[in-house]
């Protein structure tokens, strides 16, 4: 059976592709890593994705005259790889409704906080963390979602709680949080490679 490519697109370190690559080699995760794009120049995660072989792109908006024109060259480089998923693994530019468009329902985000709280625009990395500790919750965690055309408002796939400490910094807690986020996204792609996965209006069931 042909396996379910994966087009990742990452801005920084690339833990959470780390993740995905490892579950893809160890057999886990029935997916292979067919392509990385960043948005960002020189970051640990195209490193990563050399490391294993798997075709890297940069892509950085200064060099494109419109967004449409980012997101065509964007389209044109997922589909020369036949990526079946678009993976966002800490890709922290917005994409538009006309790329959501392109591939509906097959776009899918890891976010870190318990959606809905603590995200959409401006709620990123290490600020999510920042604003979950200034707010005083005693809860936060991971929430991996497919993509609309909002920001971070697409069905919910899984969600994992992780506490937060009273003496929590935000990169105490950003690192709690990556744990789990290393379990999660794995999981979450399993469950939709292996057809799992029944969306019903906002709710995401599993099979
Ligand atoms: C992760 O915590 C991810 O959830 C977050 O960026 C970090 C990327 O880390 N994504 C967002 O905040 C998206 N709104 P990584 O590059 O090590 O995977």
């Amino acid at each position: 059976m042909r396996k379910l490519k994966l087009g990742v697109l990452v801005s920084g370190g690339g833990s959470n592709l780390q993740s995905i690559i490892d579950s893809c080699e160890t057999g886990y995760l029935p997916a292979e890593t067919a392509v990385v794009i960043s948005n960002k120049p020189e970051v640990y995660a195209l490193e990563r994705a050399n490391k294993h072989d798997i075709p890297a792109y940069t892509l950085l908006s200064k060099d494109y005259k419109t967004s449409r024109e980012y997101e065509d060259e964007l389209i044109f480089i997922l589909e020369k790889h036949d990526v079946d998923l678009v993976v966002l693994a800490g890709f922290i530019k917005v994409l538009s409704p006309y790329f959501v468009s392109k591939f509906t329902r097959k776009i899918v985000n890891i976010h870190p906080s318990l959606i809905p709280s603590f995200c959409g625009r401006g709620f990123y990395g290490k600020k999510v963390h920042e604003a979950v500790i200034e707010y005083g919750v005693k809860i936060t965690g991971v929430t991996v979602h497919f993509v609309d055309e909002g920001t971070d408002t697409g069905p919910i796939i899984l969600q994992r709680a992780v506490p937060v400490k009273d003496d929590d910094t935000p990169d105490t807690l950003a690192a709690r949080v990556l744990i789990e986020e290393h379990k999660i996204y794995p999981e979450a792609l399993k469950l939709y490679a292996e057809d799992r996965l029944i969306i019903k209006g906002r709710r995401v069931l599993i099979k």
